[in-house]
């Protein structure tokens, strides 16, 4: 009997841009997850479905062998660590970066300068602890989950840690950004041991995915 593979993905932009990968694998999804409220989607193979969780969570899905299979952000998996895991492959799709935005009006190089100590609102606490302490910059970081915009425009911190795609969210609320920490692209993941136990169905998808990125 074929195994099931499962397939973890986020809406939105993973999603959207893992759709060609797949169908140079032959995987078509069946169910829009725009329209659909369906958590687990079918494939047109009996033997693949996708299962849709937040992009955070993908690497814990994969983990956990929740997934087999999984496409995350660089920013999910530095946050998780990465752990009972393989990253065979950078897909090289969700383009963005992780950087550091101030509001305007806040001198963040003489902050930086004179050692204050900076309020950092951000999701990314592990990106921006290190980032800053290879700085020497002693911050005070403030965990939230979403909306990091907000935080300097009510005085709650000095700056933020958050993913700048075309930069239009910063400029609606007139942050500028001061530092960029990192490209990010996201990664094609595999459960260790599905990686074993399902080694030839999970090899023809990473193939066929690292054929197409080839040609791009
Ligand atoms: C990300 C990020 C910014 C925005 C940046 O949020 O947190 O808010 O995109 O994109 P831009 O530079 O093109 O404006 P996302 O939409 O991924 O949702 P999130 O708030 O759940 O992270």
């Amino acid at each position: 009997m074929t195994p099931q593979i499962t397939l973890a993905l986020s809406k939105g932009r993973i999603f959207d841009e893992t759709l060609p990968l797949l169908a140079a694998a032959g995987i078509e999804v069946l169910e829009d997850p725009e329209t659909s409220r369906k958590l687990i989607l079918p494939t047109n193979r009996p033997d693949v479905r996708v299962v849709l969780v937040r992009a955070t969570d993908v690497p814990t899905y994969v983990q956990y062998g929740g997934a087999d299979i999984g496409v995350a952000g660089k920013d999910s998996l530095l946050e998780h660590g990465g752990q009972g895991m393989f990253r065979p492959l950078d897909l090289q799709i969700a383009r963005c970066r992780v950087s550091v935005a101030v509001r305007a009006d806040f001198d963040y190089a003489q902050a930086v300068r004179q050692g204050a100590r900076l309020k950092v609102a951000t999701k990314y606490t592990h990106i921006a602890r290190q980032f800053f302490s290879a700085k020497g910059v002693h911050v005070d970081l403030i965990k939230l989950y979403g909306s990091m915009e907000l935080a300097p425009l009510i005085g709650m911190a000095d700056a933020i840690v958050d993913l700048v795609s075309t930069g239009n969210t910063l400029r609606a609320n007139d942050l500028v950004e001061v530092e960029q920490i990192m490209d990010i692209s996201s990664h094609l993941v595999v459960n260790q041991a599905a990686l074993k136990l399902k080694q030839a169905p999970l090899k023809r998808i990473i193939d066929a995915f690292a054929r197409a990125i080839a040609q791009d």
